[in-house]
């Protein structure tokens, strides 16, 4: 089969996850024939394991088998307020009996009153574009400012299609386009009110604000001021413009909002198809051919003209909503990769730790340490540069340890590490994971999760550095379509330890079509399938909320998962509940709660027309509120 080069592949339209894997196929040799063997042998071995005969016998890891513990609790008595519902297919939201929901922002609805109303002709005003809210929604977290309900939330990406409606393709063929497209992403800041109506935006209120591709941004951390980071337009390599591909959220102890760069790589391209690309772009993905064409019309994108732009990208951000004349600051601190999401908690001694993601096939899971302590009040202003980043390692007896990537360690300078993260994790050998999503820390244990959401090329194919991906450990599946999710105990049950112990809360799967390893983890049933586990959070009470992000046909594999959905997890029992299903296209993302817990909101990304306007409209993107009907607090 010829194989297309990546000048010959259209990009529009595509996944982010679609956009790399076309731009770094699977090797047309593999071994095929050795890798199913050994893909077959190892389902064969956790078919037994999943339906508990004897894996410990069988000396295998204590971190799979935890399964089986969790999972013979599983009658124990129900933590849910709620009835599961069944999976939907349909073009709406569904929530369990007792419960209602209401949209509370849609993409185009404006935060202040000189903003154009949406028209669904246009996709809305470009002028006023950076005036609503934003396309995408995805994480979010609510923060009470003087009294006042304020929600920070990320816009990932666009869909021009939608966005551009009147264009070919969607394709954006003017500087004008660039601009509305750079102004629907980013993050929106909104302050919310309850009235008798139900919950919407206060459109003007002070604290509103549009963070997006063109917003002022200070670099912090070990990798501020290094000859990468400088521009043309910042010879300090101190100052950037924008954040990028905002996914997962988090927020910090003393009230600010952390919005994570994932896939930075797809906005920077070459006017010239020949440039000579420097050989670490490959490792983060970047190449000429970009996803929306920013750079044709926009030439800090241009990475013939600006090498080091995207050396600017990728990072945690940090953002004080309660000043919306405040800089956001990009903490390198934190590393350099697709950032998922940034999970917080403090250890014993009162250090920062930030929990992160990177979502790319065979990619690691880190940890931030501060080397400051937290104290309310305190100055917080460097708790995020000043710190040690580690990767985390994964042994098949259910043991781990967080590596820490030091100059001594990666024979790499602390500024380097900060830029090229992923080449630092690789030199230390950390576990390559099957695409970890978010991360949520329980309140109320000293545990941690990370959603897994799939791995399709897992046992086959490297990840972008060439390290291997063995079948084993937290990613136990080869070809695995539907996801997992692990979860570790820190030593001492404190998240300053280095050393962890693991298990997997779930694994995803389809019982009704597989009887071997795909059938899933036993606290999987007909009743509560799903595929992708995506967002994560926990609520108060420590009750495990997953969102999914999955292949919602409903058919082969996914027979029975329906839509993408949202369900409860009991970390004790291992039980898992459908609470929320999501309209036909659509991906659940975001969570955050009212000040007085009696409100859920949830994200609804990127959903099929006509959700929610009707018959002939565009799918707009769209965070619901979800209420009981008693009004008692929703987790
Ligand atoms: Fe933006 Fe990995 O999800
Ligand atoms: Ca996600
Ligand atoms: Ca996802």
């Amino acid at each position: 089969m010829d194989r297309k080069t990546e000048q010959d592949v259209d990009f529009e339209g595509f996944s982010f996850d679609a956009f790399d894997e076309a731009r770094r196929p699977s090797p047309q040799t593999t071994g095929f024939d050795q890798v199913v063997d050994s893909a077959l042998s190892r389902r064969g071995l956790l078919g037994l394991l999943v339906y508990g005969s004897g894996a410990a016998a069988m000396g295998l890891g204590t971190g799979v088998t935890g399964l089986l513990s969790s999972v013979s609790a599983e009658a124990a008595a129900s933590r849910f307020a709620f009835a599961a519902i069944p999976i939907a297919t349909d073009a709406t939201v569904h929530v369990p009996e007792g419960y209602t929901w209401q949209v509370l922002a849609r993409w185009g609805d404006p935060l202040f009153s000189d903003a154009a109303e949406f028209d669904h002709a246009t996709g809305g005003d470009a002028a006023t574009s950076d005036r609503v809210f934003g396309e995408n929604t995805d994480g979010m977290e609510l923060f009470t400012i003087g009294g006042r309900q304020v929600i920070a939330v990320n816009h990932e990406y666009v869909n021009p299609k939608l966005n551009l409606p009147n264009n070919d393709g969607g394709t954006p063929a003017s500087a004008e386009d660039v601009r509305k497209l750079q102004n629907l992403q980013g993050v929106t800041v909104m302050e919310v009110a309850e009235g008798e109506d139900g919950w919407r935006i206060v459109v003007d209120s002070p604290l509103n604000r549009r963070i997006d591709h063109n917003t002022q941004m200070r670099l912090s951390g070990p990798a501020a001021g290094h000859d990468l980071l400088k521009t043309e337009a910042d010879p300090t390599g101190t100052a950037s413009l924008g954040t990028f591909n905002n996914c997962g959220s988090g927020r910090t102890p003393w009230g600010t909002y952390l919005t994570c760069e994932e896939n930075f790589n797809g906005y920077f391209g070459s006017t010239d198809e020949a440039v000579a690309l420097p050989e670490h772009f490959k490792r983060y993905g970047i190449g000429a051919k970009s996803v929306y064409s920013y750079e044709k019309f926009d030439p800090r994108f241009d990475i013939s003209k600006n090498p080091n732009e995207p050396h600017r990208a990728g990072y945690v951000v940090e953002i004080d909503p309660s000043d919306p004349s405040s800089v956001p600051v990009k903490r390198t601190a934190l590393g350099r990769f697709k950032h998922e999401n940034a999970a917080t908690v403090l250890t014993r001694d009162g250090r920062v730790v930030v929990y992160m993601g990177d979502d790319e096939r065979g990619e690691f899971l880190y940890k931030f340490v501060s080397a400051g302590i937290y104290t309310p009040g305190g100055d917080t202003s460097t708790l995020l540069d000043e710190g040690t980043l580690f990767v985390a390692r994964f042994a098949d007896d259910g043991s781990g340890e967080w590596v820490a990537l030091t100059p001594e360690a990666t024979g790499m300078s602390a500024a380097e590490i900060a830029i090229f993260t992923r080449v630092a994790a690789s030199k230390v050998g950390a576990t390559t994971m099957d695409r970890p999503e978010w991360v949520a820390v329980n309140p109320v244990a000293a545990e941690a999760y990370c959603a897994l959401t799939n791995n399709t090329r897992r046992g086959v194919k490297p990840n972008a550095g060439g390290d291997d991906t063995p079948v084993g450990g937290p990613n136990p599946r080869a070809e695995n379509q539907y996801g997992q999710i692990v979860r570790w105990y820190p030593a001492g049950d404190d998240h300053a330890a280095t050393g962890f112990t693991w298990d997997l809360f779930v694994m995803a799967g389809n019982p009704t079509v597989h009887q071997d390893a795909y059938a899933g983890s036993p606290n999987i049933h007909d009743g509560n399938m799903f595929n992708a586990p995506d967002g994560m959070m926990f609520d108060t009470t420590g009750l495990l909320w997953i969102q999914t992000d999955g292949d919602d046909d409903n058919a082969g594999d996914f027979a029975g998962h329906g839509n993408n959905q949202m369900l409860a997890g009991d970390p004790a029992t291992g039980r898992i509940e459908r609470f929320l299903t999501g309209p036909h296209g659509s991906e659940v993302t975001g969570l955050t709660w009212s000040a007085d817990r009696r409100t859920m909101f949830v994200g609804i990304q990127h959903p099929a027309s006509p959700f929610p306007d009707g018959e002939g409209t565009l799918g707009r993107s769209s965070i619901v509120a979800v209420k009981r009907a008693d009004n008692a607090p929703v987790g």
